[in-house]
Formats: structure tokens, C-alpha cells, sequence
């Protein structure tokens, strides 16, 4: 039995909220009757979508938007989710099944941070799970691929050579759902938060197979975290913003401009932190002296801190040599926890910080 939430508002079919019912059939309802006879009539559609998924059938336009999406939805993703109900047309094309005739499929997880210890528990039970092909680039830690019981096939994403090794590892996803395998596709941190998950999405569906897609901690919340520095504060930031330092084609994004009370974490930035400080000060606003942050590895064992300004910072990543993965956190946040205890090294007067793990 699937669960089905409402929410106790239920507005007219104008609404812009796109999780409220609009449908003209289940506004009529909902304005016309009980909420308990709407339960009901969500009951029966669950019911149908049960054998709609089991049978799947062709869906007509005509069929309302909660039974149509829900026909497709994979079970196993979303099992503990309430259904979307949209109020404008949805998304027509539909999703593959989740699962080939021959058993394979897929799984797209988050592997979190690198600590083992912030995996989920359900990708820690996916990773021991020896039946599993388990698919992975060379961002993913060694301590969680250590957990891995299964096979386990690394590409060498390498700046230059992205494309090909996002390739073979299309390679290999198609390979395993061929043998019938459960593909586990494990990618850093959140799979939704850059790093292609979406793309790699539809191109699972290319494939014939809907991903299960499992959450994972973002290092860009808990890389900060990790080395003892609050996204938000109050007083001191009440907004983050969360920007990749690296566009498509290796475009550099939009600056984000300065604004005091505002966090901004950066992935994928240090390969050009300086030009990213420069252009920061030079167009848009930032002080040279807000602090910035660069947190590497964050979660493993010889995770680093390095702290200066927008004037310091780019010197120091270079003196210490601080290479990717690593999360680099610009505003006011960055000094507010750390302490003398914390510091283990000061250069030209700034302070060098390393958290230890
Ligand atoms: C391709 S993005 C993927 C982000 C990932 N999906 C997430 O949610 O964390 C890779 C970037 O994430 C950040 N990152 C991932 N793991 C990290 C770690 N252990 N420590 C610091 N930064 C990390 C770095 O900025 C790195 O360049």
C-alpha cells in the first residue's frame, strides 16, 4: 500500500504552487467534497497505478496528472515519498521501467563526502551487497571503496579526459544492465549536486532503465562543517549560495556579487582560485580582506584547512599545494568558530589552519 499525503490547503486550478492538486476533476473534488472522499479516490488511483506499473500500459493525455506520473514512478526511489501532483501539463514522455526484462538496473548514489561513517545506510547496504557491479570515477575515496564487496570498476576522470571516461563508464553501465546486473553508479557527495547526475539520468534512459537515484552528503555543506565553519550564522550570514567554479566548456559562471551577510561556497574552484579572487574583487565588489576558506578532502583522513582573504588565499593554496576535491567557502562565516588551537602554521601574517580529523 502506497502512502499518500495531502496537504491540508488545497487551492483552485490558478494555483502557482506546483505541488497542489489543480486538475479540474480533483478540484471539483476537493471544492465539492470531503477530504476523506478525496483519501478514498487517491486510494483507488494508487491502487490502479500499481497495475498500471505492473502491466504498463499506454497512458492517454486524458488520464490525471497524479495517476499518469505515478504509473511511471519507481517504486524503490521513491517508496517512502508522497506523490507530485502537478498542476499544469506534465512531462508526457514517458519513463523507462526501472528494471530491464532481464533483471538489470541501475542505481545512482551518493557516496557523500569520502568519511565512510557519512554514507547512508542505504548506500553502505548497496556497497555490500557482492551481487552488485559497482561503477565509480577517482573522486571516490579509497576508505569507501574499501567497504565495497562486489566488483568494482574505476574511470579515471582526469581534467582533459572527462568526456572519455564518462564514456566508458556509459560503457560499463550498458555492459552490466546487458548481464542483468544491478549497475551501482556511485558518485561523490550528493549525485544531483553538479557532477552530471541528471545527464546521467537521461542518458540511463536511453538505455531502456529508469535510476533509482539514492542521496548522499554534499561537500558543499558538509565540507565547510567538516572543518568547523557554519554556512550560516546569525548575525553574520543569513544566505548561501552554492556555485561551481567551472561552467560547461570551461566557461567561468556569473560572478555572484558581494553582499555581507552571504556565504558562498565554491566546488570545482581551485584550479583557477585566483583568477576567481581577482575577478571576485575586481567586478564584483568583494573587500580584498573577506575571508575565504579552502577545505581539501574533506571527511578523509588527511582532510586540510587553509585559511586567508581574498587577497591571501590564492598565494597560500599554492604554497601548500592544495589540490581537488576541496570546497572553498568565501565570507565572514570562515572565522567564526576557529580558534588559536586550530592554527599550525602563519605565512606573510595570515593564519594557516589545519582541522585535524
Ligand atoms: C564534480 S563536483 C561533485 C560534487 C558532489 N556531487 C557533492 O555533492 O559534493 C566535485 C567537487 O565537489 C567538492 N568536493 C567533493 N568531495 C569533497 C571533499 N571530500 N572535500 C572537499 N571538497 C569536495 C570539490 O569542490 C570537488 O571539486
Amino acid at each position: 500500500m502506497k502512502h499518500i499525503c495531502l496537504s491540508p490547503t488545497v487551492h483552485n486550478s490558478q494555483s502557482s504552487n506546483p505541488i497542489q492538486p489543480s486538475h479540474p476533476k480533483m478540484n471539483n473534488l476537493v471544492n465539492k467534497r470531503s477530504r476523506t472522499r478525496l483519501l478514498l479516490s487517491l486510494l483507488a488511483i494508487s491502487s490502479t497505478e500499481s497495475f498500471l506499473s505492473q502491466h504498463q500500459a499506454p497512458v492517454s493525455n486524458s488520464i490525471i496528472p497524479a495517476l499518469h506520473l505515478a504509473a511511471y514512478r519507481n517504486d524503490d526511489t521513491f517508496s517512502s515519498s508522497p506523490p507530485t501532483i502537478l498542476n499544469k501539463q506534465p512531462f508526457l514522455s514517458t519513463k523507462p521501467p526501472s528494471s530491464l526484462p532481464n533483471g538489470g538496473s541501475i542505481t545512482l548514489l551518493g557516496a557523500g563526502p569520502g568519511d565512510p561513517d557519512l554514507l547512508t545506510v542505504k548506500a553502505y547496504r548497496l556497497l555490500s551487497d557482492e551481487k552488485n557491479l559497482v561503477i565509480v570515477d577517482r573522486l571516490v575515496s579509497e576508505e569507501i571503496l574499501a567497504l565495497v564487496k562486489g566488483e568494482v570498476k574505476r574511470a579515471n576522470k582526469y581534467p582533459g579526459c572527462a568526456e572519455q571516461a564518462q564514456n566508458e563508464i556509459y560503457e560499463w553501465c550498458k555492459q552490466g544492465l546487458r548481464e542483468g546486473r544491478h549497475v551501482i553508479r556511485l558518485k561523490i557527495g550528493d549525485p544531483f549536486v553538479f557532477g552530471r547526475g541528471g545527464e546521467e539520468v537521461l542518458e540511463f534512459r536511453k538505455f531502456g532503465v529508469e535510476p533509482a537515484v539514492i542521496p548522499g552528503v554534499s561537500a558543499a555543506f558538509s565540507a565547510p562543517l567538516l572543518a568547523s565553519i557554519p554556512v550560516t550564522h546569525r548575525g553574520i550570514s543569513n544566505q548561501v549560495v552554492m556555485c561551481t567554479g567551472y561552467g560547461r566548456n570551461n566557461t567561468s559562471p556569473d560572478l555572484i556579487q558581494y553582499h555581507k551577510e552571504q556565504t558562498v561556497v565554491f566546488l570545482m574552484a581551485v584550479g583557477r582560485l585566483r583568477e576567481l579572487c581577482e575577478r571576485l574583487v575586481s567586478l564584483a565588489n568583494y573587500p580584498i580582506d573577506t575571508p575565504v576558506g579552502i577545505v581539501e578532502r574533506a571527511g578523509c583522513p588527511d582532510q586540510r584547512t587553509v585559511v586567508g582573504t581574498m587577497e591571501t588565499i590564492a598565494d597560500l593554496a599554492e604554497e601548500y599545494g592544495v589540490k581537488p576535491p576541496s570546497t572553498i567557502v568565501v565570507g565572514d562565516v570562515v572565522n567564526v568558530l576557529l580558534t588559536d588551537g586550530d592554527i599550525v602554521g602563519m605565512m606573510g601574517g595570515v593564519e594557516v589552519i589545519e582541522v585535524e580529523q
